[in-house]
C-alpha cells in the first residue's frame, strides 16, 4: 500500500534523518514535512530529497489548526510521524511557558486533525526523559513519568495527550521513548554538537558539576530505525523505549571528543551545574519490547561517534553560520555568561 507520511518537524535533527531514511526505504510512499523553521529547524538538513517528486516541504506550525487541517485534506496524510518540539533542555529552563504551545497543544491540534481526517498510524516521538533518574536499573514502558525539567514536563504532557486520544476516541496512536541521539546535523546546542563545534573554534568546553551524569547514546540512524519498526508494526495505543545501552558520563564524552581531535583536556572547564536539581543523574531504558519486533542497533557507538566528529570537522558551512548567528550568541550569553565568563 501506499502511504503519505506527515512528518512534523522533518527540518531538524532527528525529523531530517528519518526523512532521508524513509525517502530511501519506501520507495511507493510520499513525505509531506511540516516545519515551523524555528532557531532550530534548517531545509539545508533536507537538502538531499528536496527535489525528490516525493517529498513536500511545507513551512508552518503544528498548532495551527487551519494549516494542519488543510495539510491532511489536500495531502490525504495516511501516517503521522511527530517529531515538531522545542527540544532543549537548557532553553527551557531559561523560559519554561514557552515550549507547551508546541510540546502539548501542537500534538492535541494534530490528533484533533487526524481524528477529522482519519489516519492509518499516529506515531509520537517522545524522550527516556520522561521517567526522571534512576540510579540504578532501567526504566520499562509501564514506569511512572516523573520528568524533571520544563522540557521534559512539557513531552510528558504530550504524551499524555496522545494517550488519551487513543482510549477516548481510539486514534491508533503509537509513542517511541528514545535516549540521547548524536549524529550529523544536530543543532549545537546538546552536549556533543555544543562540545563539538566549540572546539573547532577553539573554545573551551563548560562541564556541568563533576560530569558523573549518565546518559545512554544512540546514533541517529539507529533511533530512526527504531522510530520506522515501531511504525511498520507497533501495536496501537503502546509505547516503546528506543535505546542501545551505551551509558556513558558526561565526562567520559568530553574526554573521547577531545582525544578524537587530538586536544588537550585543559579545555574542559567545570563549572557550577546549571540545571541544579534538575540535573538527571541518569537515565537507562529496557528495550525488550522493541527488540521483540526485530529492531536492533546496527551501529558501534565508538564508529558512529568517530564519524560524527569527522562528519563536523568536515561540514564547518553547515555549523559556522549558526553559531555566529544572533539568536545563538544571544542564548549562549544568557545561558553561560556568569558560568563560563571570559571564556564565553
Ligand atoms: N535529540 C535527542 O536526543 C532526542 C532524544 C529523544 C527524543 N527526542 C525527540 O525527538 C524530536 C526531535 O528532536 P530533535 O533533536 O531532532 O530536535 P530539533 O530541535 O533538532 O528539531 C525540532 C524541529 O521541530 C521544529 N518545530 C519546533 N516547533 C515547531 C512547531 N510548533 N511546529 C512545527 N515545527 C516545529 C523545529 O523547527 C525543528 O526543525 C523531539 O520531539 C524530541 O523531543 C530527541
Amino acid at each position: 500500500m501506499t502511504n503519505t507520511l506527515l512528518i512534523t518537524g522533518g527540518a531538524g535533527f532527528i525529523g531530517s534523518h528519518f526523512t532521508k531514511y524513509w525517502i530511501a526505504t519506501h520507495l511507493q510512499d510520499r513525505v509531506v514535512a511540516l516545519d515551523a523553521l524555528t532557531y532550530a529547524g534548517n531545509t539545508a538538513n533536507l537538502a538531499e530529497v528536496w527535489n525528490d517528486p516525493r517529498f513536500r516541504f511545507i513551512p508552518g506550525r503544528i498548532q495551527d489548526q487551519a494549516s494542519v487541517e488543510w495539510i491532511f485534506k489536500t495531502e490525504k496524510i495516511t501516517r503521522v510521524v511527530n517529531f515538531a518540539a522545542e527540544s532543549h533542555n537548557d532553553r527551557s529552563l531559561l523560559d519554561p511557558g514557552a515550549l507547551i504551545q508546541t510540546n502539548v497543544y501542537g500534538v492535541s491540534v494534530l490528533l484533533e486533525a487526524a481524528r477529522k481526517f482519519g489516519v492509518e498510524r499516529f506515531l509520537h516521538v517522545s524522550t527516556d526523559e520522561v521517567y526522571g533518574t534512576t540510579d540504578t536499573g532501567v526504566f520499562k514502558e509501564d514506569d511512572p513519568l516523573l520528568p524533571n525539567t520544563p522540557y521534559s514536563a512539557g513531552k510528558a504532557g504530550g504524551e499524555m495527550v496522545v494517550r488519551a486520544h487513543h482510549v477516548a476516541y481510539g486514534i491508533p496512536t503509537l509513542v517511541t521513548r528514545g535516549g540521547n541521539t548524536f549524529g550529523p546535523n544536530q543543532y549545537p546546542e546538546k552536549l556533543i554538537s555544543f562540545s563539538l563545534t566549540r572546539l573547532l573554534q577553539g573554545k573551551k568546553i563548560p562541564l556541568y558539576g563533576d560530569g558523573s551524569q549518565r546518559r545512554e547514546w544512540i546514533a541517529v540512524r539507529d533511533h530512526c530505525a527504531g522510530i520506522a519498526t515501531v511504525l511498520e508494526k507497533g501495536e496501537p495505543g503502546q509505547i516503546y523505549n528506543v535505546g542501545d545501552h551505551n551509558e556513558r558520563t558526561n565526562l567520559w564524552i568530553m574526554q573521547r571528543l577531545l582525544s578524537e581531535l587530538g586536544m588537550d583536556e585543559r579545555l574542559i572547564k567545570r563549572i557550577e551545574d546549571p540545571r541544579g536539581g534538575a540535573h538527571d543523574r541518569r537515565y537507562s531504558m529496557d528495550t525488550a519490547k522493541l527488540q521483540r519486533m526485530g529492531w536492533k542497533p546496527e551501529r558501534s557507538f565508538d564508529e558512529a561517534l568517530s564519524a560524527t566528529v569527522r562528519w563536523y570537522r568536515e561540514n564547518e558551512s553547515w555549523w559556522r553560520p549558526i553559531v555566529e548567528s544572533e539568536d545563538y550568541q544571544t542564548f549562549v550569553r544568557r545561558f553561560y555568561g556568569r558560568y563560563l565568563g571570559e571564556d564565553l
